[in-house]
């Protein structure tokens, strides 16, 4: 885009960003951060943006998920490991039970900025400006702790470069290997779902036995030993996106390096708006998420902004309608992608519009209504004839007791136990597992309508 500008969305209308007090310090951070490395590499995310081209013609199956927020406190090389290990169970069911090359793109290294219903929270009579996530202010509920202090990015960035070292190892340095499949199981995971696991593990392992005594093994060994993992977040504070913004010396194209994947947010996403501004600059794959508030205007106008050339691979749409009510919006926003012949991935974020709060005063999703919101969605592009193309969900490898429901059922009560999110209630490993199974079967059924023969 010849006449765009990394800040010319300073010039347009912002909502959900942070009003930072103290301007020479945010000068300060962001002329530092304008001078680190980026994070990825724009080869990275054309490579992203030609596999989600594949998932747009139907020739693969995009997993992103992770942490709704990432904390400053909770950084660690288990998490991140333990989140990975679910990642890849799931991605591993996906490919095998369902046959489809899985893109794995995690919601980590920078997911760390929220947009919030309410400006402000009230607890024990006392009303404080909310918590934005720990690149902007701090959980903890003092006065002092809830200014926006700019330094707080460079902290961010160097957990995200941390943590996508670790990942980048994980990837290739041979714990993503196939024949560790058996090693991902996490411990507490004990339910059918990990029985169903266990044999497929299994039958892997056989597979990759029989093919190396075979001698067929030896131009796979590389598929199967690493994997490609991409990272994600909501491009919120633009602050930190614009300094980790940088000219692409080969294509001459800008890329946002904070991430491969960004994405706009539901609150966020006014077409003459900063976010649409900055995000539509950038060659990397863009998010964009659908609510039920979404016009068909709206998205016409959105899809020509932020894909005027109608790339396959550009454009994610991540619809979050809520059980129940995604057959009310789904199709109308569907058959405006239609009219207008564009592009795009659909995929499936069946956490935002599930949200309620839990007799015992708990934020929480019930994960029936998650598990319905993922079938409507299959079910909707069965019936118009169109291709769904990934999930999107907010999980960690933590037995954590944040979602009702599930093979090991958690209930209102249990909400207590391990209630850690940041942010927004988080499938636990067992839950995930348990979607990713029903994702698998709702893929095969949707090949098995295509290839019927009429009767
Ligand atoms: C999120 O993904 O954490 C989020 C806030 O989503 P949405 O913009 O869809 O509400
Ligand atoms: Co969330």
């Amino acid at each position: 885009m010849s006449n765009w500008d990394k800040s010319g969305w300073r010039n347009k209308p912002r909502v959900q960003m942070p009003e930072y007090t103290d301007e020479k310090s945010l000068n300060a951070v962001e002329a530092q951060l304008s001078k680190y490395p980026p994070l990825v590499f724009a080869g990275e995310a054309r490579r992203l943006r030609e596999r989600l081209a594949a998932v747009s013609r139907g020739e693969g199956f995009l997993l992103q998920g992770g942490d709704c927020a990432e904390s400053f406190a909770e950084f660690s090389a288990d998490n991140l490991r333990d989140s990975f290990k679910v990642f890849l169970q799931m991605a591993m069911v996906l490919t095998f039970g369902a046959k489809v090359p899985v893109t794995k793109v995690g919601r980590v290294a920078g997911q760390m900025a929220k947009p919030r219903s309410a400006p402000t929270e009230v607890a024990d009579g006392v009303e404080l400006p909310s918590y934005r996530g720990d690149i902007i202010n701090g959980f903890e509920f003092t006065e002092a702790s809830r200014v926006p202090d700019p330094n707080r990015m460079l902290q961010a960035y160097t957990q995200a470069a941390a943590s996508l070292n670790l990942l980048r190892a994980f990837s290739t340095g041979g714990f993503a290997d196939m024949r560790r499949v058996h090693s991902w199981t996490l411990g507490f995971t004990d339910h059918d779902d990990a029985e169903k696991y266990r044999d497929m593990a299994n039958r892997i392992q056989d597979t990759i036995d029989f093919m190396e005594a075979a001698g067929v093994g030896g131009e796979a060994r590389h598929e199967f030993s690493t994997v490609d993992f991409y990272t994600s977040h909501e491009a919120l504070l633009l602050e930190y996106e614009e300094s980790l913004c940088r000219l692409d010396s080969t294509s001459g194209k800008w890329l946002a390096g904070s991430g491969h994947m960004i994405w706009i947010g539901d609150r966020t996403r006014q077409p003459d708006g900063a976010h649409v501004e900055f995000c539509k600059g950038v060659m990397n794959p863009i998010g964009l998420k659908c609510g039920p508030s979404m016009t068909t205007g709206h998205l016409k106008s959105l899809i020509s902004t932020l894909n005027p050339e109608n790339d396959p691979g550009r454009l994610t749409l991540i619809a979050r309608f809520g059980a129940g009510s995604l057959g009310d919006h789904l199709p109308r926003l569907v058959r405006a992608v239609e009219e207008e012949g564009a592009n795009v991935v659909w995929s499936c974020d069946p956490m935002h519009g599930n949200t309620i709060k839990s007799t015992t005063g708990y934020k929480t999703r019930p994960f029936d209504s998650v598990l319905r919101e993922v079938k409507e969605f299959f079910g909707v592009h069965r019936a118009e004839g169109t291709i769904p193309g990934g999930v999107h969900f907010e999980m960690t490898g933590k037995d954590v007791t944040e979602c009702t429901g599930g093979a090991i059922a958690v209930t209102d009560e249990d909400l207590s136990d391990r209630y850690h999110t940041a942010c927004d209630p988080r499938l636990n490993a067992s839950q995930a597992l348990e979607l990713a199974f029903l994702v698998a079967e709702e893929l095969i059924t949707g090949r098995k309508d295509v290839v019927a023969p009429a009767a």
